[in-house]
């Protein structure tokens, strides 16, 4: 696949290395390193949006990214108690969908840390590592179940982009939980069989 990333940083780092040695064409633009448009043009088969939700989404405005698959692991989580900064409105990815008109959105990667992202793969307790997707377009969704499944990941269908802002706030539980209380959030959920009663 050829993968275009908005952002230098960590997660674009994390995730554009696994999917580069997975053998796909990765090339990653922001204001000090490469080229943000470039990126975007490279990026024929998805664009990973991987910049700080104060940013994201004037940056998509400004881009033509009609047709593109933008996967969108922003965590729109801010300030000393770790808030979503989208309560009471839309989530970033509908907003993200929104002033990308003709963009297909699939929300992903978001619930964990840059450094997860770099394990190969990210195994835990004999587990694969589940990877929650929200978006609208089947085709969309396909491309990017291939990008979770390029670094050992299982996908997981989390229903559609009007549930993004569910995966936003369960980040920002979890990050309060991890970072503000030291607690092991993986510790909250039941197995399977007790989630019914
Ligand atoms: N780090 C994590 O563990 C983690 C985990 C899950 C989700 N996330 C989410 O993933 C996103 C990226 O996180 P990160 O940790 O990779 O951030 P980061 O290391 O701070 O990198 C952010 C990148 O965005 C670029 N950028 C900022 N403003 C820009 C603009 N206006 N135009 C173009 N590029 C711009 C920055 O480069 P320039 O300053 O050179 O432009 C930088 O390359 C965030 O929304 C975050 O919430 C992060």
């Amino acid at each position: 696949m050829h993968i275009g990333i908005l952002g230098t940083g960590a997660m674009a780092d994390a995730l554009g290395g696994q999917w580069r040695r997975a053998g796909h064409q990765v090339v990653a633009g922001s204001r000090s390193r490469g080229d943000v448009r470039a990126a975007v043009e490279h990026g024929a088969d998805a664009v990973l949006l991987a910049l700080p939700y104060p940013a994201v989404v004037d940056v998509v405005a400004e881009l033509d990214l009609n047709g593109r698959v933008l996967v969108d692991c922003t965590n729109p989580v801010g300030g000393p108690d770790f808030a979503l900064l989208t309560a009471g409105g839309p989530a970033a990815a509908e907003r993200i969908a929104a002033a990308a008109p003709g963009a297909r959105v699939v929300k992903a990667f978001n619930l964990c840390h840059e450094s997860v992202w770099r394990l190969t793969p990210p195994v835990f307790a004999g587990h694969p590592l589940a990877v929650p997707l929200c978006g609208d377009d089947e085709d969309a969704l396909t491309v990017v179940r291939r990008l979770v499944r390029d670094l050992g990941c299982e996908p997981l269908n989390a229903g559609g982009l009007d549930r993004a802002g569910l995966l936003e706030a369960t980040a920002a539980l979890l990050i309060g939980l991890w970072v503000g209380e030291g607690a092991d959030a993986q510790a909250i959920a039941p197995p399977l069989e007790f989630a019914g009663g």
